[in-house]
């Protein structure tokens, strides 16, 4: 799909901003050139100034302290003052907007009520929460563990920690226990919240079994607090095991806020890069939210009384910043949605938006591809007029299904946000802002206040001026921006400042066009993405040798029509072992039990031999263009060890679309 998106070219179409929309918006397009001049100019002063829209405990009096430099990397933002995250999502609307829904929760079930939990309420929860963590002996700085469903219990976790200074980190429900254990165990976690189940489509994830099983391989002082949700069966240890909501209900409602500093760790957020085991990215209490808030009102165009639905999972970076963070700082209406977009049948996205009157819809280029293939009828049926911002987010949008999103949801009415950003950067970087930007389908456009992005020759690294095409890199900091990744800084700086001097590497390729609009054209790194979902081809690599008829594992991404990107393994097996579809099914299922289903190999291709260079490097580049089914251009092979397996390759691959 990164393909068609990179293909579109100089005669994009151009839609440009409704003059009607501008009229209301909270920026037009000359508002975003002057402020985006200010930003740029006057990095300080412009966000000294936007730092106001917190509430601090003391204010600050220093705005950005920020070195890019390998080896000296060091990103601080308002570091002198302090405040407390869950008192500026909370606490301070309660005078105004006390009885206003803050979390509107649509049930997995469309049969099961809808729940409408005002600020009052969220507070009432959340305080209650964050004194059954402070019993269990959970103090600032201390790490907790969510692996919960999309409930309103998650937001209630996330913000009880925010509360009480501890650092929570989200590990998503569709990951497997082994994937959870080692979470558990990098950040050190003193307590993992769960629930009993987890419904989705009508189906139950069993997370208490997963967190057991988990925690055989965890310290037996970690303790575990289980959200009784369908108030399915499970096993249950005492003196370990505890039930949250019995707890909850004792709980004094009244819970005095930590005061933290502005750098002190809201969250670490494990993510999947082209090496190692995930990393943990730190996020901070100041910056992060000042970001988080900012970008979430100018890019939705949220305004007063709006209604805003964003559908990822709090277990990614997406669901954070857009369903608890940033729209929770700005006083919003926030819906949460459990189930998926498919059931009980594929119109249940636009009958939740015309039940609860949604203003702002935001999702994934891969749930639009999918619902587009089911036909306009589901859409059709509901009233969307409510709808007045779309907004995409994950991996580049082919124009294709731009198309459908714009005329089939939005009636050509409601301008679409494409927001480039990563779990990294805590917020959008490139997107349009909806009352200033023209939009080219296809294209993140421009970039967000105070965001400097530059595009690099990705060998020799020269800055690339004007319309081109290289890497993409940003040249200065933003307060949303991670700090550092958790218990090891040398892997942030290593990561992120050691390819190319003096700027943050994002992973990415773009295009920048004659108007300087950016057109992101895919990872450059071994990193994939999946459904919209990062996946390091390394982890899965190293789940499938971990099999024991597995000898060897190489692992590439290959263009899917669904899911953006696909999953395709070439796997040498041990000698004597004959490859069959049983085997094949047997290391599916091994990869869903060693990660999670979204691990899964999409292709599985049996390999004997793997085309390596004469010092024993696996040649990834001709592994890709045969997965591609592209392998006219191979290039050049000759320095290959063994070049006659690339024909085997070739004669046996699995895409042949
Ligand atoms: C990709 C998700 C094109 C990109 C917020 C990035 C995108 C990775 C877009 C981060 C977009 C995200 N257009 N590509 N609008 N948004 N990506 O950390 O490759 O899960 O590096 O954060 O997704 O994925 P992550």
């Amino acid at each position: 799909m990164s393909t068609q998106a990179q293909t579109a070219q100089v005669n994009d179409p151009v839609y440009p901003v409704p003059a009607e929309f501008a009229k209301t918006a909270h920026i037009d397009a000359a508002k975003y050139q002057e402020m985006y001049a200010q930003s740029i100019n006057d990095s300080e002063g412009f966000w000294a100034e936007q730092g106001k829209r917190l509430d601090w405990i003391k204010p600050y009096t220093q705005v950005k302290d920020v070195n890019f430099n390998f080896g000296e990397v060091n990103i601080k933002w308002f570091f002198d003052g302090t405040l407390n995250v869950a008192h500026n999502c909370i606490d301070r609307h309660l005078a105004t907007r006390g009885d206003q829904t803050a979390i509107i929760f649509e049930p997995d079930s469309p049969e099961t009520p809808a729940q409408h939990i005002t600020y009052n309420q969220l507070h009432d929860k959340v305080s209650r929460m964050a004194n059954v963590l402070r019993s269990q002996g959970v103090t600032k700085g201390d790490r907790v563990i969510i692996y919960l469903p999309m409930i309103p219990e998650a937001a209630y976790a996330m913000l009880a920690c925010a509360r009480i200074g501890a650092i929570h980190s989200i590990v998503f429900a569709g990951f497997s226990p082994d994937a959870l254990a080692n979470r558990i165990n990098d950040c050190g976690a003193k307590v993992v919240i769960t629930s009993d189940e987890a419904p989705r489509g009508g189906r139950m994830t069993p997370l208490k079994s997963n967190t057991d099983a988990a925690l055989l391989h965890c310290s037996d002082k970690v303790r575990c607090l289980v959200v009784k949700h369908t108030g399915g069966q499970t096993t249950w240890i005492d003196g370990r095991d505890i039930d949250v909501k019995a707890l909850m209900e004792h709980a004094s409602p009244d819970c005095p806020v930590e005061e933290m500093n502005a750098e002190d760790p809201l969250f670490i957020l494990y993510t999947s890069g082209s090496t190692g085991k995930p990393k943990g990215v730190v996020h901070c209490s100041g910056g992060y939210l000042v970001y988080a808030s900012m970008t979430q009102e100018l890019v939705f165009d949220y305004h007063e009384g709006d209604v805003y639905w964003c559908t990822a999972d709090v277990g990614w970076v997406t669901g954070h910043s857009y369903i608890v963070y940033g729209p929770l700082a700005n006083g919003a209406t926030t819906l949460m949605f459990e189930g998926v977009p498919t059931y009980p049948d594929a119109g249940r996205f636009w009958a939740v938006c015309e039940k609860h009157k949604v203003n702002q819809f935001y999702t994934a280029p891969t749930a639009i591809r999918s619902l587009m293939g089911k036909g306009t009828e589901f859409v059709e049926k509901y009233d969307l007029s409510s709808i007045k911002v779309l907004g995409t987010v994950g991996e580049p949008i082919n124009p294709e299904a731009w198309n459908w999103y714009n005329d089939v949801v939005g009636k050509g009415k409601a301008p679409i946000v494409d927001t480039w950003w990563q779990t990294e950067t805590g917020g959008h970087l490139l997107t349009p802002l909806p009352g200033a930007t023209a939009l080219k389908p296809g294209s993140a456009t421009t970039p967000f206040f105070g965001v400097k992005p530059v595009v690099l020759e990705p060998t020799t690294a020269e800055v690339l001026e004007g319309a081109t095409e290289g890497v993409l890199c940003i040249a200065d900091s933003w307060p949303g921006q991670m700090r550092t990744v958790w218990g090891d800084h040398e892997r942030f700086q290593e990561t992120y400042f050691q390819q190319y001097k003096g700027y943050y590497f994002s992973g990415d390729g773009c295009r920048r066009d004659e108007d300087g609009y950016y057109w992101i054209t895919g990872r450059v790194d071994d990193v994939i993405n999946v459904s919209g979902h990062r996946m390091g081809t390394a982890e899965v690599e190293s789940a499938l040798v971990a099999h024991a008829k597995v000898a060897e594992a190489a692992v590439v991404g290959y263009p899917h029509s669904l899911k953006g990107q696909g999953i395709y393994a070439y796997v040498t097996l041990m000698n004597g072992v004959e490859p069959s579809d049983e085997l094949r099914a047997e290391l599916e299922k091994w990869v869903r039990t060693e990660i999670g289903p979204i691990a899964k190999p999409d292709l599985i291709q049996w390999a004997p031999n793997l085309p390596k260079t004469r010092s024993g490097k696996i040649m990834r580049r001709i592994l890709r263009k045969i997965a591609e089914n592209d392998f006219g251009a191979l290039g050049d092979t000759s320095t290959l060890a063994e070049p006659g397996c690339v024909d085997e390759l070739i004669e046996n691959r699995m895409n042949r679309g």
